[in-house]
C-alpha cells in the first residue's frame, strides 16, 4: 500500500510512522507512506497556500492551485484509488471503514488547515472525506497519521501474530475482554481463575461474555444491529 500525504506541515508527520508496527510494515516493504509538502506546489514567490474567504469572515481558505497543482503531479505517476480529504465534517472512521479500505492499494491524503479548503477542490478530486471523531483539530495531519496507523496494521503481514488484528476491538463490533499478564495477584486482585485453567473452549466463552458485558455497559450503541 502506497499512501501520499499532502500536507503544509511535514515535519509534524515525520516521527509517527517511524515506530513499531508502522516501522516494520515500511521495512517489509509492506507500507510506503511519503509526504509531500504542499508549499512546493505553490506559484508564488511567497509559497502561499491560503488566503481570505470570499464574503469575509475570519480564518483562511486553502486555495485551489498549489493542491490542484500537487494532485495532478501526483497523479502523473500513478492512479489512485482514494483521494481522501480528513475534515471534522466527513464521514465518521471506524474499523468497518478501516477494513474495506485496507483492501486497496493507493492513497492520496489530503489534510486540511486553517478554516479549511476551497469547495472546488472537494468537487473536482476529493473521493471520500473522513473525520476521526465529533471534535475540530487545528490541522488533518494528525488525523492522517490515525488513519495510516489504524490502516497499517490490518495489511497482510505486518502484525507478527496474523490473526491478533482479527481480535482486535470493534471487529465484531464487540469491545475487547479484559487482558491479564504476571502476575497472578497485583495488590488484592487476582487474575480471573477462568484464564489459568487452560481449558481453551471455557477461556473463548468467557472472553466472549465479558465482551459482550463490556460492550452493553460501555458502548451499547454498538449492540443495536
Ligand atoms: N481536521 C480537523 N478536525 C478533524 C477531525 N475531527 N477529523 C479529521 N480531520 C480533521
Amino acid at each position: 500500500m502506497r499512501i501520499d500525504i499532502i500536507t503544509v506541515l511535514p515535519d509534524l508527520l515525520e516521527s509517527p510512522f517511524n515506530h513499531s508496527i508502522l516501522k516494520r510494515a515500511k521495512e517489509k516493504g509492506l507500507l510506503e507512506v511519503n509526504l509531500i509538502n504542499l508549499r512546493d506546489f505553490s506559484t508564488s514567490k511567497q509559497k502561499q497556500v491560503d488566503d481570505y474567504q470570499y464574503g469575509g469572515g475570519a480564518g483562511m481558505v486553502m486555495m485551489c492551485e498549489p493542491i490542484s497543482n500537487c494532485i495532478e503531479h501526483l497523479k502523473k505517476d500513478r492512479s489512485y484509488d482514494e483521494i481522501i480529504y480528513m475534515t471534522p465534517d466527513g464521514e465518521l472512521m471506524n474499523q468497518k471503514m478501516m477494513n474495506t479500505l485496507s483492501l486497496k492499494g493507493n492513497f492520496i491524503i489530503l489534510c486540511g488547515h486553517y478554516k479549511g479548503i476551497d469547495e472546488r477542490i472537494r468537487q473536482l478530486y476529493i473521493t471520500k472525506e473522513i473525520s476521526i471523531g465529533d471534535y475540530v483539530l487545528s490541522g488533518g495531519e494528525l488525523a492522517a497519521a490515525i488513519f495510516v496507523d489504524a490502516i497499517g496494521r490490518l495489511l497482510p503481514g505486518v502484525l507478527n501474530d496474523e490473526t491478533s488484528a482479527l481480535f482486535d476491538s470493534f471487529q465484531d463490533d464487540l469491545l475487547s475482554p479484559p487482558v491479564y499478564t504476571r502476575p497472578e495477584t497485583f495488590k488484592y486482585l487476582k487474575v480471573p481463575e477462568i484464564l489459568l485453567s487452560g481449558h481453551e473452549k471455557k477461556i473463548n466463552e468467557w472472553r466472549h461474555e465479558q465482551a459482550l458485558e463490556r460492550t452493553k455497559t460501555r458502548r451499547p450503541d454498538l449492540l443495536k444491529d
